[in-house]
C-alpha cells in the first residue's frame, strides 16, 4: 500500500499499544516497542510457516500475528479489545488474520486446533493461568509448539521481595501474588519465577519446556533501538499427544 498522509492520519486516529512496523515505513505509535521478527527468530520459529495454523493469544495490536501471517501461516488471534486496529492493519498489509474479540476464559470450540500457539505477555495478567494453559493444550495439535513470554519474579529487583529471598527461592517454583499496582498496571495477578513459569506450563501436559537464556536483547523499530525488558522470561514447549 502506498504510504500517504491519509494513511498516516488514519493510523494516528487509533490508540496503539505496540510500536511496530507492519510494513516498511509505517510505525504504529504505541508506547511498547515490538520487533516480532527478532523475537520469533530468537525462539527458533521458522521463516516459512506455510500450512501451519497458529493462534496468538491476547494479541493486542497484532504485532506477532502479522509477522506470522507474513511468514505464510494461517493465523487466528484473539483479545478482549475490539478489532478496529487489526482491521486497519489487514487493509494496510494485505494479510489476513482471523480475529476474535473474546476472553481467554471463553469457549475455544469455534477456533479449531493449532500447530503453534503464541502466549506472549499474558500469563501474569491471568487470575487462572493454569486453566488457560490447559484450555490451550486441549486445542493443540500433536507436536504443537507453545511460545510463551512474561514477567518473571527473578528480575523484579527488590520491588516485590528482597533480592536475597528471590535468589534463595530461584530453584523452587514460586509465584508472587500481586495486590494492586505493579509496573503502573493494576491487572497483574501472579508473577512467577522462571522455575514456576516452567512448572505451570508442564503441569498441564506441555513437554520439553525450555527457557531461553536469561538475557536482555535489542529491539529495533525503525530508527529506535531499545533493550528488551529484563524482567521477563521467554520459553517454548510442545504438545506431544501421540505418546
Ligand atoms: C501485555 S499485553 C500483551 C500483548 C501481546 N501479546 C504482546 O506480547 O505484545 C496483554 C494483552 O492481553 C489482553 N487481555 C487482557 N485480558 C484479556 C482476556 N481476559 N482475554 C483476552 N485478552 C486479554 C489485553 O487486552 C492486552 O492486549
Amino acid at each position: 500500500m502506498e504510504i500517504n498522509d491519509q494513511l498516516v492520519d488514519e493510523i494516528s486516529k487509533h490508540k496503539w499499544h505496540h510500536s511496530f512496523e507492519p510494513i516498511p515505513g509505517i510505525i504504529t505509535p504505541g508506547r511498547s516497542y515490538r520487533n516480532p521478527k527478532t523475537c520469533l527468530d530468537r525462539m527458533g520459529v521458522q521463516s516459512d510457516l506455510t500450512g501451519l495454523r497458529i493462534l496468538d493469544v491476547g494479541c493486542s495490536d497484532g504485532a506477532y500475528s502479522f509477522e506470522l501471517a507474513k511468514r505464510g501461516a494461517d493465523v487466528t488471534a484473539f483479545d478482549i479489545k475490539t478489532s478496529e486496529r487489526i482491521d486497519l492493519l489487514k487493509r494496510i498489509t494485505g494479510l489476513n488474520i482471523n480475529y476474535h474479540t473474546m476472553s481467554y476464559y471463553d469457549d475455544y470450540s469455534n477456533l479449531g486446533t493449532f500447530d503453534m500457539i503464541i502466549f506472549f505477555g499474558v500469563f501474569y495478567h491471568m487470575k487462572h493461568p493454569i486453566l488457560v494453559l490447559e484450555k490451550l493444550f486441549d486445542i493443540a495439535n500433536d507436536g504443537c509448539m507453545l511460545c510463551f513470554e512474561g514477567e518473571s519474579l527473578d528480575h523484579t529487583g527488590s520491588q516485590l521481595l528482597s533480592e536475597a529471598l528471590i535468589n534463595e527461592l530461584s530453584s523452587k517454583p514460586v509465584a508472587y501474588f500481586v495486590l494492586g499496582d505493579y509496573h503502573k498496571c493494576d491487572t497483574n495477578w501472579f508473577i512467577p519465577n522462571r522455575e514456576c513459569a516452567k512448572a505451570w506450563v508442564s503441569s498441564v501436559g506441555w513437554t520439553d519446556v525450555q527457557l531461553m537464556p536469561d538475557e536482555s536483547f535489542d529491539i529495533t523499530v525503525g530508527d529506535v533501538t531499545v533493550k528488551s525488558d529484563p524482567c521477563r522470561c521467554w520459553g517454548t514447549a510442545y504438545a506431544k499427544k501421540g505418546i
